[in-house]
């Protein structure tokens, strides 16, 4: 009896060191902790601590609360898919500095905090699709600076700007396809990125266009600039983007590794949408409205001021023609003595007239 209780009020002592929860499937050699596909809700205490890999998708998984992993801080990879993942705490991830794979595909994330993916800095593969997330977190890229294969197809993406990307320096392969992008002026930044990057040898899968009709089912690659024209000219975002560009552009290849970009705002919309339009009119056209213009506001001042001439002269011309008639019919009234001094005050007259 004695025994008994003594080794009853060891049992938990002994599970805490290196047992396995009876959900789960552990492998003493390679550290694997196997719960996949058992129907759990919830993610299985006292999970031995020297794992290196813990399997957890096919699980009914609907959200992830602060440090959710902190009897595993070795874990070097991690598989959450295939659950119903809605609600991850910034904090989810803290502790976990060893994480290279990360595995949240198929689950209903709609956003990501940035603070959530701060703890896990290190990782490598991120795999983030079909989830319904609709944009990336500011400073995604600069968490991620040993990433090399980024998964977001079968998302809900309309747009991502560069900056999201950008500090990517690492990057080998990025999944895009099956997404709703919404192909106008403000991808035009990710076109550009998305160019250098299959350039410098990137694997890309597709960026196929849903919006706007016109573009409808077309790689936003394969667009010609030509169609972008009008952004050009009416967006002013595109040309802070590009600025913008440039300058990161020469910062990493001039400098090494791109520094975090200072005024990610900027790339930002500023103005309100606009998609490629047909081509503007042609520069002699417009050249030809403005000279016509010029001429007619030239031709207006003349008339304006000749008109005033005229006006002026026949109001002058008026006055002296009265001023002469008073003066006659003056001197005739007058006649004699008093007509030098009547003569000196009309003089007056039109002066104060
Ligand atoms: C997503 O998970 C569900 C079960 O949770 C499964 O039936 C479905 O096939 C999965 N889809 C993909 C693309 O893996
Ligand atoms: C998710 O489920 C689908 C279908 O059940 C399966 O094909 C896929 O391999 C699973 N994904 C992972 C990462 O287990
Ligand atoms: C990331 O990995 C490097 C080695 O590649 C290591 O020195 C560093 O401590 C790791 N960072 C974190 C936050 O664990």
């Amino acid at each position: 009896m004695r025994d008994l209780i003594f080794a009853l009020s060891l049992l938990p002592f002994l599970q805490s060191v290196s047992s396995c929860p009876k959900e789960c499937s552990c492998d003493a050699h390679s550290n694997l902790v196997d719960c996949h596909g058992r129907g759990l809700y919830d993610i299985p205490r006292k999970l031995p601590q020297e794992a290196l890999e813990l399997h957890l998708h096919d699980n009914r998984l609907r959200s992830l609360g602060s440090t959710s992993f902190r009897d595993t801080p070795h874990l070097q990879a991690l598989n959450l898919a295939n659950n119903s993942i809605t609600v991850l705490s910034p904090s989810a991830f803290l502790g976990l500095r060893h994480l290279r794979v990360l595995n949240l595909a198929n689950n209903s994330i709609r956003e990501l905090d940035r603070r959530l993916l701060v703890s896990v800095r290190n990782i490598t593969v991120l795999d983030l699709s079909f989830n319904s997330l609709s944009g990336l977190p500011g400073a995604f890229s600069e968490s991620f600076h040993h990433l090399t294969h980024l998964s977001l197809h079968h998302n809900r993406l309309t747009k991502v700007d560069r900056v999201h990307l950008e500090a990517l320096d690492n990057l080998q392969v990025l999944d895009l396809k099956a997404n709703p992008w919404r192909c106008d002026c403000h991808l035009i930044g990710l076109k550009l990125w998305l160019e250098t990057f299959t350039f410098r040898g990137g694997v890309l899968d597709s960026a196929v266009c849903v919006q706007p009709p016109l573009l409808q089912d077309r790689d936003l690659r394969l667009i010609p600039y030509e169609l972008f024209h009008s952004c050009m000219i009416t967006s002013y975002s595109y040309l802070f983007a590009n600025i913008h560009y440039l300058d990161s552009k020469h910062r990493s290849f001039l400098s090494g590794p791109a520094l975090p970009s200072p005024h990610p705002h900027l790339t930002e919309p500023i103005l309100p949408e606009c998609e490629p339009k047909p081509r503007p009119r042609p520069a002699n056209y417009r050249h030809a409205m403005a000279t016509v213009v010029i001429t007619g506001v030239v031709c207006g001042i003349v008339c304006l001021m000749m008109l005033a001439a005229a006006v002026y002269g026949c109001a002058y011309a008026a006055i002296n023609a009265k001023y002469q008639r008073e003066l006659k019919m003056k001197e005739k009234e007058a006649g004699g003595g008093e007509g030098q001094k009547n003569i000196q005050e009309d003089e007056k007259e039109p002066l104060e007239g």
